[in-house]
């Protein structure tokens, strides 16, 4: 099928590379031009596993191209998705403006009967008002062309995102229209070959069950970590209650680590987003709203612990900390914990000596500028002259340090891990103080 994909992101470019894969004609759209012409040359703006190989073997294979050239684009598909970014307002509700740009856009150079499909994280009621943006362009245009408009999210999680979209558990059909349904149903037969994988449903409850899905998952990771902080109060060690709780299938063992917080550019955004939507209907989220607040004070943990530990004065101590990227297998920290932690830590006047597997070029964006912050090569580096190691980021690497070098070299010998990686009995017996989430303070 000829498809097209508008917005070279995350999710538009992780869906065209997976369809033109398959054997789709994917043409990709960005008003990027430098995205594009890197693009073009293999260079791909994102640390994604398995990514690469698959947009340069497409692109090399004439199935996947990507353009600037918004009219050539859209006169290639039968299909459109809109993958757009939908950045939080101040206010924490989802802008719509760049979603509406697009329909206007494919308004404009649409010249044949179009499934237009959106993909982007939207609030419900979307689709509505993209199918309202389109229609009047098109009256202002004076075009009669035939359109339909379709709520199909994403649920790929960045780190494990081209083999999601490859496998995906679910592929969720909005839509009113069956033609739309039949073209959508054609494209993604590779992917749902049990015919088992395609839920169809009316537009606004598939966008809903994008929000629901995460803040589901949301919910469960700040519950275990209420849990855990009550864990800490009675004297209980949470990972003995996350297993005995896990084994009853209908709880089960995902998304129930405790640890320092989620982050990332999903959760957060649609958490909030989802409290904004509610409001707006005069419903108030309580549960996501609490949601949010446990999850904003987990994110303070480690910072908390280590002003009890070392009495509140932090002042020139060298704090290494491992792991900077909101979860392990990416380079991205939007609202990734380590940056609560390290901004705290600037404020007490503590120095910083971070490692990240990978998102150590961002970390630099981001946090370049201060001299208070020392990022090194290796996390072996990171802890050459520290006071304290704090871990932020479960990277495997990290699963198994060597404790006798910690412990000769840390200079107070203490370990903050917020992501309950190691036996606090194994890590006492080499002398080293450990601090995890929900595990009794034990020292
Ligand atoms: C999330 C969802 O998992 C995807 O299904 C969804 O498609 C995606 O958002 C999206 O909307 O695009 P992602 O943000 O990539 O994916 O990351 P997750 O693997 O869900 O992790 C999110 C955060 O939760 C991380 O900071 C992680 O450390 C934390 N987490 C996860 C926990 O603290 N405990 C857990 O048990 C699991």
């Amino acid at each position: 099928m000829k498809v097209t994909v508008f917005g070279i992101g995350y999710v538009g470019l992780v869906q065209a590379a997976v369809l033109a894969e398959v054997g789709h004609d994917v043409a990709c759209i960005d008003i990027d031009q430098n995205k594009v012409d890197a693009l073009k040359q293999g260079i791909i703006p994102i640390y994604e596993p398995g990514l690469t190989p698959l947009v340069t073997a497409n692109y090399e294979a004439k199935r996947l191209d990507f353009t600037t050239d918004a009219k050539a684009g859209i006169e290639h598909g039968d299909v459109v998705f809109i993958a757009v970014g939908t950045p939080p307002d101040e206010d924490g509700s989802a802008d719509l403006q760049y979603v509406l740009k697009v329909a206007e856009t494919i308004a404009t150079h649409m010249t044949r009967r179009t499934v237009v499909i959106n993909k982007s994280t939207v609030p419900v009621g979307t689709a509505d008002k993209v199918k309202e943006q389109i229609s009047t362009c098109l009256r202002d245009l004076q075009k009669d062309v035939a359109f339909s408009v379709v709520s199909n999210p994403e649920f790929l999680k960045e780190g494990a995102a081209v083999n999601d979209c490859m496998r995906p558990d679910r592929i969720i059909l909005g839509t009113d229209c069956d033609y739309a349904e039949k073209r959508l149903r054609e494209l993604y037969y590779p992917f749902n070959r049990n015919n088992d994988r395609v839920i169809k449903m009316d537009i606004r409850s598939a966008e809903l069950t994008k929000y629901a899905a995460n803040c589901m998952l949301a919910t469960k990771i700040s519950f275990m970590n209420e849990m855990a902080n009550l864990a800490e109060y009675f004297g209980a060690d949470i990972e003995n209650v996350r297993k005995g709780i896990g084994s009853d299938p209908r709880i089960g063992y995902q998304f129930i680590y405790p640890g320092c917080g989620y982050g990332g550019s999903c959760f957060p955004k649609d958490v909030q987003a989802l409290i904004r939507s509610a409001t707006g209907i005069g419903y108030e989220a309580s549960i996501l709203k609490a949601v949010e607040d446990v999850n904003s004070r987990q994110k303070e943990k480690l910072f908390a612990y280590m002003m009890t530990h070392f009495a509140g004065d932090l002042q020139g101590k060298t704090i290494a900390v491992w792991g900077l990227s909101f979860k392990p297998n990416t380079d991205d920290m939007r609202e990734a914990s380590s940056r609560v932690l390290l901004e705290n830590l600037w404020e007490q006047g503590a120095i910083v000596q971070a490692f990240d597997p990978e998102a150590m070029e961002e970390a630099q964006r981001i946090y370049g500028h201060r001299e208070d912050l020392k990022l090194v090569g290796t996390k072996e580096a990171a802890i050459v002259g520290a006071d304290a190691l704090a871990i932020c980021t479960e990277w495997q690497s990290f699963r198994a340090p060597d404790f006798t070098h910690l412990e000769a070299t840390l200079a107070h010998k203490v370990v903050f891990d917020g992501r309950n990686l190691f036996e606090p009995e194994f890590v006492a017996d080499y002398g080293l103080a450990y601090y995890g989430i929900g595990r009794g303070l034990s020292i």
